[in-house]
């Protein structure tokens, strides 16, 4: 069952003399409960990629079908109903972004269900529920984002994301602002993801990052998905030049200097079964 698919997807920003394509004909599709890694340098096109699944903002040419409905020509009343239906979600990399500065972290996870329109009281007990899911003590309902960690933040974040038990989540370089301790404790939730069967698309400027969590990775360059294959794949048999270059100049596949989880994430990746399709 796929989850989301997205044909030859095109999207432009600025008008007339200023207009540049940020998305020059991208596909990719995901099925359910498949973590798939989303990778590129700077500007090649990620986050469009991620805005345009998510409705907050309008392809120009392609199409988007998100759990069986076509959402290419949606309009914001539309994009609103998917929402509160909360079939898709997202993580943002900054979570101040992704949650509510003047709002409880209590009051942050319980929003979308009461959207959904679950009762308040059910929505407490899952709010607890899902704190314990991303391993935080129930004692940070009550406080404010900024009272937070970053990493805490992070995991309130996907905590929130979860809440809803949405098909698909967007994961637009979620650990990338985090330090390395953290990062990993992330990734391990994110990881526990797949048995919950949740369809993931986890975006990285940094393959090192979705190595060791993406069933397969697709390269974004200039717009386009320029290569699609398992995570094994594609760093021992990348076809297209680009993704030579990034692997070969990937620091966290590379140097020495590598984080050990990362490191760790790579050799279970190239010296173990893993990443064969499902
Ligand atoms: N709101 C915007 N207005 C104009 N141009 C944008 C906007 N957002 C992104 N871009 C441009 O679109 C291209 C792709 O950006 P983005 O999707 O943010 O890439 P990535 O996430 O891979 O770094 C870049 O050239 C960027 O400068
Ligand atoms: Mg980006």
């Amino acid at each position: 069952m796929t989850v989301l698919d997205v044909r030859d997807l095109e999207v432009h920003y600025g008008h007339r003399r200023q207009r540049r394509r940020a998305l020059a004909g991208a596909s990719l599709s995901i099925d359910a409960g498949e973590i798939v890694g989303l990778i590129g340098e700077t500007g090649s096109g990620k986050s469009t990629f991620a805005r345009a699944a998510l409705g907050l903002v309008r392809p120009s040419a392609g199409r988007i079908v998100i759990d069986g409905e076509d959402v290419t020509g949606h309009r914001e009343r539309q994009w609103r109903a998917v929402r509160r239906r909360g079939v898709v979600q997202y993580v943002f990399q900054d979570p101040l972004r992704s949650l509510d500065p003047d709002l409880t972290i209590g009051d942050s996870l319980m929003e979308p269900l009461l959207l959904k329109g679950v009762p308040r009281r059910e929505a407490v007990d899952r709010a607890r529920a899902y704190l314990g899911r991303v391993r935080l003590d129930d004692e940070l309902l009550t406080r404010l984002p900024e009272q937070l960690s970053g990493g805490q933040r992070q995991r309130v974040a996907v905590a929130r994301a979860l809440i809803t038990e949405p098909r698909l989540i967007i994961l637009d370089e979620p650990v990338s602002a985090l330090d390395a301790a953290t990062r990993v404790q992330v990734l391990e939730i994110l990881k526990d993801l797949r048995t919950a069967g949740i369809a993931l698309l986890f975006i990285s400027h940094d393959l090192g990052s979705v190595a060791g969590i993406a069933d397969r990775v697709a390269v974004l360059y200039r717009g386009e998905v320029v290569e699609v294959g398992t995570a094994r794949e594609v760093v021992t048999k990348p076809s297209h030049p680009y993704t030579r270059l990034l692997i070969g100049s990937a620091p966290t596949l590379r140097t020495a200097a590598a984080g050990r989880a990362e490191r760790a994430a790579l050799r279970e990746l190239l010296h173990s079964g893993k990443g064969t399709p499902r």
